[in-house]
């Protein structure tokens, strides 16, 4: 360890168990200790500033110090610092959160729950699913689809939905009952010569057919992000949703859009089903629902599912499922704030209207030597490093390229992710401007151009 004894970074070391960090590493570098935040930017203890090229974690969408929402807060912690919603009881920012919700939604919703996070309300959707199943007598119908690459969360199930080898291994999962399908990235797995309209068609018959040899009657739903974050910023193919559904509808399999990065503004609409003509029959959201401010997070279900929950849980007594902070009044009236905020401020239409710069400048990157592609829609996107561009061969993933990258940029003054498959994402808060587009692009390109130094100096 080389931190300076008691400094907050020793400290952090000796206490603090950190996520997604190798921890061996960790005893060794430290953390970064961020202090404070304005706009799109935060500062570490010792001064320095980043822009936040990840809003946090694709979360921060109106950046790092709005005072509304802190003011938001004050006056519901003042009012009712909790309360709960189980046992008939509830409070006036929960009510008002869920009709607002009902009126952003995308397809017709009929109830809303309120958990703390994507976690729990992908958790929260398969309980849901098991319930309504069991309920229409269904005892059979309990398969859940997800694809290769998604990312649901971190819980056993939501983990289980995840289909990243990171999630899995060593945790003993994937749970029985879950299974993996096409992941819809073009680049990496369309054949070749195959048009993306031809890609397109092979997943959605490859997912006939899976659901035919499974047995319809097996197979309950469809987990699926419309632009898939943490599996490396995936846009699927021209028509995906679209053909996907129909054989969902098909042998009558419940989709679920998992919303948490896509929702509330992040691909250019509201919602990223509506930027990929997804109809689902539940969502789950989180994550800029209160631009980060506090945890929440929740499920939108529809009027058919909610129905047979009602039903069932008349017979069985009670819905037996429910956490103690899900529909807690201070979160609860941070995010309604937000989601007025968004619409006083337009920031829907600022996404709309800085997206195509934003875009622009990703794609330009596209021509650098080390990346294979550049993708993404609205306000978020990736590009991924290549060790041949022609063959588009990775590097091998114990050079840790990405994330030699990924520090680069953090010491040029740009903090974002490296994601498996050598993959580096942007997702910066919703209100950057055109002018922190280029100086967060600026910077990036002088972290590519230290990686290319970087893997010349180690070839040598
Ligand atoms: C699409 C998606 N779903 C679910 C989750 C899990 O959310 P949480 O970390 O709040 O449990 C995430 C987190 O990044 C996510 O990106």
């Amino acid at each position: 360890m080389n931190q300076i004894p008691n400094s907050l970074a020793a400290r952090d070391i000796a206490h603090v168990l950190h996520p997604y960090t190798n921890l061996v590493r960790h005893e060794q570098a430290g953390p970064l200790v961020i202090t404070h935040g304005k706009g799109i930017h935060v500062y570490d203890d010792q001064g320095r500033a980043y822009i936040e090229g990840m809003a946090g974690l694709w979360c921060a969408g109106l950046g790092f110090d709005e005072p509304e929402l802190v003011e938001a807060a004050i006056k519901q912690m003042r009012k009712l610092p909790f309360y709960h919603t189980f046992g008939h009881k509830s409070a006036e920012p929960v009510i008002e959160l869920a009709e607002k919700l009902k009126s952003l939604a995308p397809v017709p919703i009929s109830k809303v729950f309120f958990v703390n996070s994507g976690s729990e309300a992908n958790d929260t959707q398969i309980k849901f699913i098991r319930y309504y199943n069991n309920a229409l007598g269904r005892t059979k119908k309990k398969t859940i689809l997800s694809r290769q690459r998604a990312y649901h969360g971190v819980t056993i199930a939501a983990a289980s939905l995840t289909g990243l080898p990171a999630n899995h291994r060593a945790f003993d999962l994937p749970i029985a009952g879950i299974e993996h399908v096409d992941c819809p990235h073009y680049y990496r797995n369309a054949l070749p010569g195959e048009s993306e309209a031809e890609f397109t068609a092979r997943l959605a018959a490859n997912l006939d057919a899976f659901i035919e040899r499974a047995g319809p009657d097996s197979v309950a739903a469809f987990f699926a992000e419309p632009v898939m974050g943490a599996g490396g910023v995936i846009v699927p193919p021209e028509g995906y949703f679209p053909a996907i559904q129909a054989v969902l509808r098909k042998h009558d399999v419940l989709a679920i859009a998992d919303e948490v990065i896509c929702g509330f503004g992040r691909t250019g609409s509201v919602w990223g089903s509506q930027t990929l003509d997804f109809k689902p029959d539940a969502i789950s959201c989180a994550k800029q629902l209160s631009s980060a401010y506090l945890p929440i997070a929740a499920c939108l279900i529809s009027e058919p599912i909610y129905e047979a929950i009602r039903d069932q849980s008349g017979t069985i007594g009670t819905f037996g499922h429910g956490f103690t902070y899900g529909g807690h009044p201070v979160p609860a009236a941070v995010a309604l704030r937000t989601l007025q905020i968004y619409e006083e401020r337009d920031i829907y239409g600022h996404v709309a209207r800085v997206a195509p710069h934003f875009q622009r400048r990703l794609r330009k990157l596209g021509d650098h030597p080390l990346v294979g592609e550049a993708r993404g829609v609205g306000l978020v996107g990736a590009v991924e490093l290549v060790a041949d561009k022609a063959s588009r061969k990775s590097f091998d993933p114990a050079l840790g390229v990405a994330n030699m990258c990924a520090g680069f940029s953090q010491e040029e003054g740009l903090i974002h992710r490296a994601l498996a498959g050598d993959a580096l994402a942007f997702c910066p808060p919703m209100i950057i401007t055109e002018a922190e587009i280029d100086e967060m692009f600026d910077h990036f390109e002088r972290a590519l151009a230290r990686t290319q130094d970087w893997l010349v100096k180690s070839a040598a």
